[in-house]
């Protein structure tokens, strides 16, 4: 019964994908799930023969169909704006959003299994979703819950190379040096070492993936226990999801905590593959470094304030907001201290976008969950003042591309309600969560036989003797 509703609402969403063609046909959009198989991984060696034969279509019928034309401006501009790379997972719309294998976040919310009706998905169906591009059942879910908590093992040596760091060693700092300790396990390598044919490779990253994806939420647990709760871990509970079993071991044990934690993982997962932390796992790992290798470089990436950082400068840049202004600050006050801010050469946290032009519906999401569960929060009511205030003065500087707010300008605020409020441990969350992502779509580079990424680079001299002739 439940499969059938599940069913006439995914038709639903179906037509309307096709009124919506124009975004979504780069995707397989919707495939309703129609196996009852339990593992993950088979299902995935039934797709990779068909997606292989795709890609393979694609080079040999299309291989010199341009897509563009490169300016200076791009060269100089951080690549903004060229098509350079195929990132299977997810795709970003400039006007709406992220949508994973072409489901929306509000699509996702309706969905995705839930562990209560009417809940936030639970981030192993987005797994699911993005390494298969087919909705899972709840069965499906749940034993992947259980494979993942199977999975979810810590050698002794990683504890002790974070020990290794000081305790104020900046969290991320202290997160990615455990998954780089972790690496020693890598399977892919060890498989490598051992001769592995190339066609076997997608087998042993999978191992890794879902180690390391199992693996995350320990390593970041602890890291936070270390620092802020005297090292008094908590282990892991068998019986919980991967959402709310993270916020366990963090020591929240409240079911709306829980219930953000699965939402905060689903969202901040993948992003498609431009951003700084994807596009350095993929970059990485097109040398074919195992997963552990690629991921920590994605986390180094990640760790920069324009990047994941800035879900931590927001809660420090609102504190100081409260600080010297006062919980009940008028919008004109926080009009002169984001100019403020404008004017001490520093950027607004939590605003503007490489590739968004629009608010970003990971904000919107968080504001709704805001909404419902602590509408009355002052530093929500502050940060729902700055959705007003920041979009105009950003405008007036007359350069920003995008005014409106991102994922990061929300996240803080919802923790720090709920009793997370060490701001500086922030991107660890993120970094968990962009594992999902990252780990998903290394699989399909590795199923695909993606090769060696190596744009051309060129200097001024260069640029200048081209344009001369141009
Ligand atoms: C995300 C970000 C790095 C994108 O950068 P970008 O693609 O270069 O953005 P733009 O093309 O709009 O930038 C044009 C100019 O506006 C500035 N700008 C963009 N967003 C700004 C912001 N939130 N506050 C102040 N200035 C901003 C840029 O610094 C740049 O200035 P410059 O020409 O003097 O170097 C940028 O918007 C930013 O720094 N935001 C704040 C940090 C943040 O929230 N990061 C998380 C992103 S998810």
């Amino acid at each position: 019964m439940v499969f059938y509703r599940s069913v006439s609402l995914l038709s639903k969403l179906r037509s309307r994908a096709v009124q919506q063609s124009n975004v979504s046909n780069s995707v397989r959009w919707l495939q309703v799930q129609t196996s009852s198989g339990l593992d993950l991984r088979s299902e995935l060696q039934e797709l990779i023969p068909e997606q292989q034969d795709r890609l393979k279509k694609i080079k040999s019928e299309y291989g010199k169909v341009h897509l563009g034309n490169i300016t200076v401006d791009m060269v100089l501009g951080g690549m903004r704006g060229m098509t350079g790379l195929l990132w299977e997972t997810s795709l970003l719309d400039p006007d709406e959003g992220i949508r994973f294998r072409g489901l929306s976040i509000p699509e996702c919310q309706k969905v995705l299994p839930a562990a209560k009706p009417g809940g936030e998905p639970l981030p192993e169906g987005l797994l699911w979703l993005l390494l298969t591009g087919k909705v899972p059942s709840k069965e499906q879910v749940n034993s992947l819950s259980q494979e993942l908590q199977s999975r979810a093992t810590i050698p002794d040596h990683v504890y002790k190379t974070i020990d290794a760091l000081p305790v104020t060693a900046h969290p991320m700092t202290q997160f990615a040096t455990g998954v780089m300790a972790l690496q020693v396990q890598s399977e892919f390598q060890k498989a490598y070492e051992k001769g592995i044919h190339k066609s076997k490779f997608w087998e042993p990253t999978y191992e890794d993936s879902m180690n390391l994806i199992a693996q995350v939420p320990l390593v970041a647990a602890y890291v936070y226990r270390r620092m802020y709760k005297n090292g008094d871990t908590i282990p892991k509970d068998e019986s919980l999801d991967y959402g709310a079993n993270f916020a366990h071991m963090l020591g929240f044990s409240s079911s709306e905590m829980h219930e953000l934690m699965r939402l905060y993982v689903t969202i901040h997962s993948d992003h498609e593959g431009g951003n700084v932390s994807a596009h350095t796992g993929h970059l990485v790992a097109s040398a074919l470094s195992d997963p552990y290798l690629s991921f920590a470089a994605a986390l180094n990436g990640l760790a920069g304030p324009l990047h994941g950082l800035a879900n931590q400068e927001v809660l420090l840049w609102i504190k100081s907001v409260v600080e010297e202004c006062g919980e009940n600050i008028s919008k004109e006050q926080l009009k002169d201290y984001v100019w403020k801010t404008l004017n001490s050469g520093k950027v607004v946290p939590g605003f503007g976008h490489g590739v968004l032009r629009k608010t970003d519906p990971r904000y919107t999401c968080q504001r709704e969950f805001a909404l419902k569960h602590l509408p009355e929060d002052p530093l929500f009511q502050l940060v729902s003042k700055l959705y007003e205030v920041v979009p105009p003065v950003l405008t007036e500087l007359g350069k920003v591309k995008n005014p409106w707010p991102n994922v990061d300008a929300h996240s803080g605020v919802l923790l720090n309600y709920y009793g997370l409020t060490e701001a500086r441990y922030y991107t660890v969350l993120f970094g968990v969560s962009r594992a999902l992502g990252i780990c998903s779509q290394l699989i399909w580079d590795r199923a695909l036989g993606l090769p060696l990424e190596r744009p051309k680079s060129v200097t001024m001299e260069w640029l200048e003797n081209q344009c001369k002739k141009a």
